[in-house]
């Protein structure tokens, strides 16, 4: 019923971003398409100062951009912010498959941005069949590892931003999801620093669990934001790290799925999804949330439980932690202290 509800009722009471962006920077990571796309569209509508779409495929990411200059042009604050010479929006390469590209890219924030007022680690993807990319399962990868590692390398840009402009607190959105409810998450009985392999292992309890794959890799990152704001509250902090589930969105996330799943997710899809457009006003307005918001899990807009696994093992998360940050340590030493 929660999920229903949030599908059919509450998408309608989503609140349509109207904050201005004047002055700022926002980077959004997989807005090429789906939701990144859409929520870029609603910073350069609202007058964002300078916006950095962060792709893959940059054909893709400047087809992006012209869609969203030829959307947003009429509107005022884009227009005025337009004609005062003050709006650019940049196409920048990222590939979260490859830790070289993620470094490279959270380099060239720190490079080329004199602020960094709002980072939206959106980009994401599904798996159907099991893969690698670097030293992980491609989800592992992609959906945790990078976009922690990402966090980690824009987050002395973020710090600087907050002081050196008065009253900024710059926000780090990390794009989540409910699915991260469906798993009971067996591999934490791993032994200490192994968990993370259990997760990788496609043969782990047989394979039975390989069709969860994707809500664990999502599972991990509200972990790790708890972890953060563990380690650093929001009162002795510069910056806000939050968590936005968008809820059930039409999108391309789902492009590789085939036969039943395929079918089954497309007839879901058409009865309750929401449009991108409106998932993605719960990511803007994860920008907009504030100290109160550090740590925590954003649903419809609004401060939400996570799934009980989370809840119910601070011990499981204090542990992965640690194994992250282990991780991250081993890809650029020294990069876990940017938190
Ligand atoms: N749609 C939903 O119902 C839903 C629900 C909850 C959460 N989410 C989350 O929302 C986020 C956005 O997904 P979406 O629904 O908008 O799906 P989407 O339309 O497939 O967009 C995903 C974006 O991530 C990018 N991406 C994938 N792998 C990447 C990589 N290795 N390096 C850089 N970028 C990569 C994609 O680039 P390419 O186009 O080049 O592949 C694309 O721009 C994801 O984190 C997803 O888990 C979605």
């Amino acid at each position: 019923m929660g999920f229903l509800n949030s599908q059919l009722v509450e998408t309608s009471k989503l609140p349509y971003p109207s904050s201005s962006y004047a002055g700022q920077t926002i980077v959004v990571t997989g807005s090429n398409t789906g939701l990144g796309k859409e929520a870029a569209r609603h910073y350069a509508r609202l007058g964002a100062a300078r916006l950095i779409l962060a792709v893959r495929n940059l054909e893709k990411g400047h087809a992006a951009k012209e869609e969203i200059l030829a959307t947003t042009a009429t509107t005022t604050a884009a227009a005025a912010a337009a004609v005062k010479g003050s709006m650019a929006i940049d196409v920048w390469e990222l590939d979260m498959a490859q830790y070289a590209s993620v470094q490279a890219f959270g380099a060239r924030v720190d490079d080329e941005l004199e602020r960094l007022d709002i980072f939206h680690a959106n980009a994401g993807l599904v798996c159907p069949k099991y893969s690698t990319a670097e030293d992980n399962e491609t989800m592992v990868t992609v959906n945790y590892i990078s976009t922690f590692l990402l966090a980690a390398l824009v987050m002395p840009r973020m710090k600087a931003t907050a002081a050196r402009f008065q009253g900024i607190r710059p926000t780090l959105i990390i794009t989540s999801s409910g699915a991260h409810e469906h798993t009971k998450f067996p591999q934490m009985s791993a032994a200490d620093n192994n968990i993370l392999a259990a997760v990788n292992d496609p043969n782990y309890a047989g394979g039975a669990h390989w069709k969860e794959q994707y809500p664990v890799s999502k599972l991990l990152g509200v972990f790790a934001v708890r972890s953060i704001a563990k380690e650093h509250p929001a009162d002795a902090y510069q910056v806000t790290v939050n968590l936005a589930n968008p809820g059930l969105c039409h999108s391309d996330l789902a492009r590789g799925a085939e036969g039943f799943q395929r079918v089954a997710f497309s007839l879901m899809k058409a009865a309750v999804a929401r449009t991108a457009e409106q998932g993605s006003r719960t990511l803007v307005d994860a920008g907009v949330q504030g100290a109160k918001s550090h740590g925590q899990y954003l649903d419809n807009c609004r401060i939400a439980l996570p799934s009980a696994v989370v809840l119910q093992n601070g011990e499981v998360q204090d542990r992965l932690w640690v194994e992250l940050k282990a991780t991250l340590e081993a890809i650029q030493p020294g990069v876990t202290s940017n938190f």
